[in-house]
């Protein structure tokens, strides 16, 4: 033992390189029945070079998980809070002090941003959050320089990219805000301008195509090689590019030229809907990720904005409410598994999370003696897909091919698995049984649930090695610390510069 006193062994592995994928950020949404650990996403993040994610609210254990780990947070405000915020000075200080201040004093958490709202002047929300909106970015702002926190966090309201539109023919150059919120975007602008906070949009192209089925496919991708939309000398290839360059000239139009946007969720899901596939998606973000790496921008705004992937992981409780896709915008399905390959940079390819639990390889089926014609049938499956995830069934998802027997059998499954694989989860008056052969057909997966009991009962077994040793200390602690230091404080040095970096410290 006494040889741990003198042996002190500092192994640091800089991979420092410029083509790395820096800058990739994601959305990571929390919206699902069985959310993987913090820690667990965590570790994915950084193992697929992810330096910045957006939370959609201050949710304590991906908080705490973010912290000291090296990537920067963008946390969101509901938009419930709108009207208290906007109404109430003291709950918006309140608001960043439990939410905010303590998660990077305590924790170490590195918050650059709060997102006040998420997309509140949706045309679906008609006025809901009009009147509080700015307001309450105001109040938020200021309880953040009230914390001293004014120059590290920046208080900005990421909005859809229906605020802006083309007033002829898509023409990016014709861009300008919506005329019913028209003042209050300058208002809203101005003020993020006198902070030196940035705007933030969010860009869909998927919704494009899947709002209008005339939309031109290939002008959704970032190889977009069919016809160019030509605005004067710039011929668009891509609905992304003219898409933000309508912001751009939105905000040239009304003397705002170079304020900084961040693009706050663009994404495309792979299931719910047949334009909602792994092959789109995949065309899509890898198109994405290409121009992260090369750092290339738009034609009217050659530096790339900060972008958040949406989403990280898929969420099985998000509302279906804009389409049976959105419980599927995952680059990763629900348990943190990879659903299409993708080069991240450097030959890179992503890589599943690590250490995940999950429920005995069990399913439950419709049972081979039970019949359609049960009169029980209908209320059954109707039951499971009320309470579970049932929106890989519909007509050109992956599962859509089922027969009516597959069908049950997939409903009475998600409910089942949702329930934890409880027996009473597997009655569905008499119809059901559970088997240990699983009933996956091709494109369409039974899956198996994540076990997040056991999870927690693995994650108190097994404590870090590295703390097997807490009487360390002694006289050499002083030494062993300073080294340390020095040695982060060079790795910093290194981020710095834009650099992957990776540092292990064996003690
Ligand atoms: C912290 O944020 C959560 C979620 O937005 C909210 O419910 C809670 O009230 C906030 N805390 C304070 C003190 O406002
Ligand atoms: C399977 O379920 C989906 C979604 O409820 C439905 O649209 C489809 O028609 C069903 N297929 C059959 C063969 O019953």
């Amino acid at each position: 033992m006494a040889s741990f006193r003198f042996a002190l062994v500092v192994a640091v592995y800089l991979l420092c390189s410029s083509h790395a994928a820096e800058g990739l950020g994601a959305n990571w949404g929390t919206r699902a029945s069985h959310p993987l650990p913090g820690r667990t996403v965590v570790q994915l993040l950084k193992d697929n070079g992810f330096d910045k994610v957006k939370l959609f609210e201050p949710d304590d254990d991906a908080l705490r998980s973010l912290g000291n780990s090296g990537i920067q947070v963008m946390v969101g405000v509901p938009n419930e809070l709108l009207a208290p915020l906007a109404t109430n000075v003291q709950f918006a200080i309140n608001w960043v002090m439990q939410n905010v201040s303590t998660y990077i004093s305590k924790y170490g958490v590195d918050i650059r941003y709060v997102a006040v709202g998420n997309e509140p002047f949706l045309k679906t929300y008609q006025q809901t959050y009009q009147s509080t909106t700015f307001p309450a970015l105001k109040n938020v702002q200021a309880a953040l320089i009230k914390a001293g926190l004014g120059r590290q966090v920046k208080a900005t309201v990421p909005l859809n990219a229906d605020v802006y539109q083309s007033s002829d023919n898509n023409l990016p150059s014709t861009g300008d805000f919506r005329p019913d919120i028209h003042a209050l975007m300058l208002s809203i602008i101005k003020f993020l301008s006198d902070n030196d906070a940035p705007l933030t949009i969010n860009i869909y192209p998927y919704l494009s195509l899947y709002a209008d089925p005339n939309f031109p496919i290939d002008f959704a991708f970032f190889s977009g090689s069919g016809q160019p939309l030509v605005d004067g000398p710039i011929a668009y290839t891509n609905v992304f590019d003219a898409n933000f360059d309508t912001l751009v000239s939105a905000l040239e139009k009304n003397g705002f030229p170079s304020i900084p946007v961040i693009v706050g969720e663009v994404g495309w899901p792979t299931d719910g809907e047949r334009n909602a596939n792994s092959n789109y998606a995949r065309r899509f973000n890898q198109g994405l990720i290409d121009r992260i790496i090369r750092g290339q921008g738009t034609p009217k705004r050659s530096t790339l904005p900060d972008i958040y992937i949406f989403g990280l992981i898929d969420e099985d409780v998000k509302s279906v409410a804009p389409g049976n896709f959105e419980r599927h915008w995952g680059v990763f399905k629900y348990d943190g598994t990879v659903k299409y390959p993708l080069n991240v940079g450097n030959g890179r390819s992503l890589v599943p999370a690590k250490g995940v639990r999950y429920l005995s390889k069990q399913w439950c089926v419709m049972s081979p003696e039970a019949s359609p014609q049960d009169p029980n049938f209908a209320a059954e499956i109707s039951k499971a897909c009320t309470y579970a995830d049932c929106t890989s069934l519909g007509a050109g998802s992956s599962c859509g091919n089922l027969d009516v027997k597959g069908n049950a059998s997939y409903a009475f499954n998600s409910f089942f698995q949702m329930q934890n694989q409880m027996r009473e989860a597997c009655q569905f008056s008499g119809l059901s049984m559970i088997t240990t052969t699983d009933p996956s057909q091709d494109s369409c997966r039974f899956e198996i649930m994540i076990d997040l009991g056991k999870h927690e009962k693995a994650s108190s077994r097994s404590p870090p090695t590295s703390s097997s040793s807490p009487s360390s200390g002694g006289g050499r602690g002083g030494n062993r610390v300073m080294r340390i230091i020095a040695v982060l404080a060079m790795c910093l040095m290194w981020i710095n510069y834009n650099c992957g970096c990776y540092y292990l410290i064996f003690i």
